[in-house]
């Protein structure tokens, strides 16, 4: 199989090709990337000599580059991770989330549907349901309720897949996975930046009452759940993907600190983020009972592992948060 990956350069898409590039020597990986500030080659430098990879820097929004690459490439699918991914940035900035996460998506349609690709993987978030009260779990028939200007983009692109599925037969299943967490994040995003951070010894600025609920999948066990949809899905259907591994920010932090051995005195609690949904929790059993996926990594092995990939890789993380990331962030605190 010939597979168009577009945002291979980010956090999910790297762990994605470094896993599949390896279980899949017969098929041909096809990175798509803008190199956003989110996109990084130097994840993917493993894969630069290998004969079944090769990369692209386009921007989904430009027509006449990405047609190229569908007329010279021949994908035969497509997975979609490519996006403005930080909620935090939506709210600062939604027309570049508009852009790129609304038309980006509806010109790879285009595409894909035109150049008769066999199918297609929308890789979409829990965030597109809403906010939970205390009880109860995403279900893919829970109604869409975006709050974030970030969200907001997912849920749209999620209609415009819809309505290809509908309209034009495209082969197409969507995925809505709940917070990834593991190597490659970048450092804006909640656990990464408080390992940073606490390794800076610098405050670690908790939301509200830190008390807000995220249910956290380990990277690579999202990575098979998106694989198995690429092979087994079914058109039109909606798959989530969870963890089963709710817990508050303020855990979050703590265990961060009680592996660093840093003291819990490091958190600082500052302004909440405007519309800031409260617990997101997801159902799984569909992918579960449907297409066999089960996680891997319970979530005391997974923080374990990413907190040590860190402290391994202190120069990727030094090299990104020297540039514009610190800039973005002073700006703010
Ligand atoms: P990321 O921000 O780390 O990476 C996004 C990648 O997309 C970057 O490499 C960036 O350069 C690229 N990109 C951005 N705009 C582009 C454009 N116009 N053209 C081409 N490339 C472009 O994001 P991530 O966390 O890896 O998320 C990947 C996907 O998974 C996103 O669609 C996101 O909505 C979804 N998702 C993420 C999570 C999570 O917890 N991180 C959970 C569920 C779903
Ligand atoms: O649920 C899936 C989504 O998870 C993905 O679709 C998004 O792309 C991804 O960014 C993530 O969104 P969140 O907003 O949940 O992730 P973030 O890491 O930004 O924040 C996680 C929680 O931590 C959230 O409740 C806000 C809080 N937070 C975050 C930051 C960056 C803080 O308290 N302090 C912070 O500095």
């Amino acid at each position: 199989m010939r597979i168009l990956v577009t945002g291979g350069a980010g956090f999910i898409g790297s762990n994605y090709l470094l896993m599949m590039a390896d279980k899949y020597p017969g098929d041909c990986f096809i990175n798509v990337d803008s190199l956003t500030y989110a996109g990084n080659l130097k994840n993917l430098i493993s894969l630069e000599d290998r004969l079944n990879y090769i990369f692209y820097k386009v921007d989904i929004c430009d027509s006449a580059a990405l047609e190229a690459i569908f007329q010279k490439e021949k994908p035969d699918a497509i997975i979609h991770f490519a996006a403005e991914s930080h909620v935090d940035r939506s709210i600062e900035n939604p027309l570049i989330f508009a852009e790129t996460n609304v038309l980006g998506t509806i010109n790879l349609i285009n595409y894909a549907c035109r150049y008769g690709v066999s199918r297609y993987v929308q890789v979409s978030t829990d965030e597109v349901y809403g906010s939970l009260g205390r009880e109860g779990l995403f279900t893919e028939n829970t109604p869409l309720m975006p709050n974030s200007p970030y969200s907001a983009s997912k849920a749209s692109a999620d209609c415009f897949v819809r309505a290809a599925v509908e309209t034009y037969g495209l082969n197409a299943s969507i995925t809505r996975c709940s917070n990834n967490y593991g190597p490659y994040q970048f450092p804006e995003k909640l656990i990464p930046l408080m390992i940073w951070r606490a390794i800076e010894n610098m405050p670690l600025p908790l939301y509200g009452d830190g008390l807000n609920i995220r249910d956290w999948l380990y990277v690579d066990d999202h990575c098979r759940a998106i694989d198995t949809v690429l092979r087994q899905g079914q058109a039109g259907e909606v798959y989530n993907v969870g963890g089963n591994n709710e817990r508050t920010n303020l855990e979050i932090v703590k265990e961060v600190l009680r592996i660093l051995n840093k003291s819990d005195s490091l958190i600082q609690f500052v302004t909440d983020r405007p519309g800031h949904d409260r617990r997101y929790a997801i159902d799984s059993s569909k992918i579960k009972r449907h297409l066999n996926w089960v996680p891997n990594t319970n979530f005391w092995d997974g923080i374990g592992k990413t907190v040590q990939w860190y402290l391994n890789n202190e120069r990727w993380w030094r090299e990104i948060i020297s540039g514009e990331y610190q800039s973005y962030y002073s700006d703010m605190y």
